[in-house]
């Protein structure tokens, strides 16, 4: 019988206060893929205490780098000749692993690794990724459940455009192209704010990259890089997510340690909700006084609104005034925990991609579950917004995304606490 963490938080709080978010788990991951590009210590700063971290540092190891983590700086000691497998039982937990891909392909030359499999937001594709990298000269398989690459001669320069701007495929195409031989143009890249930092790092090492922040990059590949020390840009979703709580709660909450830059769209739907929102470099306050008004929101690459801020745009739109439309453009599954949703009340309706939801004045404390990382904390954020207690269980989801979730949320005024669900019986015949 499987113990279930739970967070329990009492409906009806104000937040109120300030909170430091620290880096950006979807940068941090990356970045310490992109040390094993090189021989040597690379040190990265700012990285949050998350169950994400731990995994990767893990799929390191494997590897055969030292990887040591304190005060927030993962130090990762990367050998002369990496080992080139990541396992099944590691990357299922992590789909981020995947970027090894790229790093691996372009050091060794040969690289096997599992292929994570769709998981609780979408069935998540590989074939950007295989495609651009085929491109570049590889010879790629799939075998036994897992994606084995070879470039025995070493990869070329190469032009490749992205059918979608993928986060993942940008990454991994990135880390094979710095070492490749000759020029790769890629097009259609994402944007997002970790692909620059990814480009920081990179560049840092000796790679020569031009186009950071724009949808088309340009990779003059080197023979070799060196190992740097960087420190991780701020994690948006989560200053994004504390953002969105406060507005739902009618609250006043100052977020530092991201730039408002980032959350460009999410801030502005705010303010259309009725919220008053200063900025300042590295920092914001969200105040909203009386109920939000209904907004629409249609999820996009960056800059357009983050997909994983999608569960706080579906819990604003469950407690404003009128009728919200939101539409998801990014993952197939991202809308499996309406369900939840609405079991604390919420009115939601959906058709394939699109959700309406009528605001109701409150929710209704009830006992949900986490489906994934950003669902479980917009759960616990709608129950701030209910009538009573709600229990979310699952919440090792919200750990692998969000460091010190309770330890913040009660920093801001809210009584909440973490426990243990009963144990269920378990039924035989
Ligand atoms: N896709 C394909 N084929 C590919 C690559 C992607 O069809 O070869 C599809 C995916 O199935 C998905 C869409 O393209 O429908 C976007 O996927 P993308 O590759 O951009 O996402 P990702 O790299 O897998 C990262 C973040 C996600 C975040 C998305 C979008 C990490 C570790 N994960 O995923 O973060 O939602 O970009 O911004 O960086 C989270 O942190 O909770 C999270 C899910």
């Amino acid at each position: 019988m499987a113990r279930v963490d739970l967070i329990r938080v009492v409906g009806g709080a104000r937040l109120a206060g300030e909170v430091v978010v620290g880096g950006a788990k979807n940068s941090a991951l990356k970045l310490m893929a992109a040390a094993l590009l090189a021989p040597g210590e690379s040190m990265i700063a700012n990285v949050p205490r998350i169950t994400d971290i731990l995994i990767m540092s893990e799929v390191l190891r494997r590897l055969g780098c030292q990887v040591s983590f304190a005060d927030g700086t993962v130090r990762v000691d990367t050998p002369d000749k990496p080992g080139t497998e990541a396992d099944y039982d590691l990357v299922r937990r992590l789909r981020a692993s995947i970027c090894v891909l790229g790093p691996l392909l372009a050091r060794c030359g040969y690289v096997r690794v599992a292929h994570p499999g769709g998981d609780a937001i979408g069935s998540r594709g590989l074939d950007m990724h295989v495609a651009g990298l085929a491109r570049m000269g590889a010879q790629i398989a799939g075998e036994h459940g897992y994606v084995i690459a070879s470039a025995p001669h070493g990869l070329h320069g190469a032009t490749i455009w992205l059918d979608f701007p993928s986060v993942g495929a940008t990454e991994n195409l990135l880390m094979a192209a710095v070492l490749a031989d000759g020029v790769t143009e890629l097009d259609n890249v994402a944007r997002e704010p970790e692909i620059i930092d990814l480009c920081d790092m990179l560049i840092a090492m000796g790679a020569r990259i031009s186009g950071a922040g724009t949808s088309r990059l340009l990779v003059e590949g080197v023979g070799e890089l060196r190992p740097v020390q960087h420190r991780t840009v701020g994690d948006r979703i989560v200053g994004g997510t504390w953002a969105y709580a406060a507005a739902m709660t009618r609250g006043q909450v100052t977020v530092r340690g991201v730039e408002p830059g980032h959350l460009e769209i999410a801030l502005d739907k705010l303010v259309s909700a009725g919220a008053e929102v200063m900025t300042e470099p590295g920092a914001f306050r969200v105040t909203m006084d009386g109920r939000p008004a209904a907004v629409d929101v249609s999820t996009l690459p960056y800059p357009g609104f983050a997909t994983d801020l999608l569960p706080m745009a579906v819990g604003l739109a469950a407690v404003s005034e009128g009728t919200s439309f939101i539409t998801e453009n990014i993952f197939d599954g991202r809308f499996m925990f309406i369900n939840e949703m609405s079991r604390l009340g919420a009115d939601i309706r959906i058709d394939g991609h699109h959700a309406a939801v009528r605001g109701r004045d409150r929710l209704s404390g009830a006992p949900v579950r986490a489906t994934d990382i950003r669902a479980g904390a917009g759960l616990v954020i709608a129950g701030l917004c209910a009538d009573g207690v709600t229990e979310v269980a699952a919440v090792h989801h919200i750990d692998r995304g969000y460091p010190d979730f309770v330890a913040d949320l009660r920093r801001l005024g809210v009584t909440v606490e973490r426990g243990v669900a009963p144990e269920e019986p378990a039924f035989a015949f």
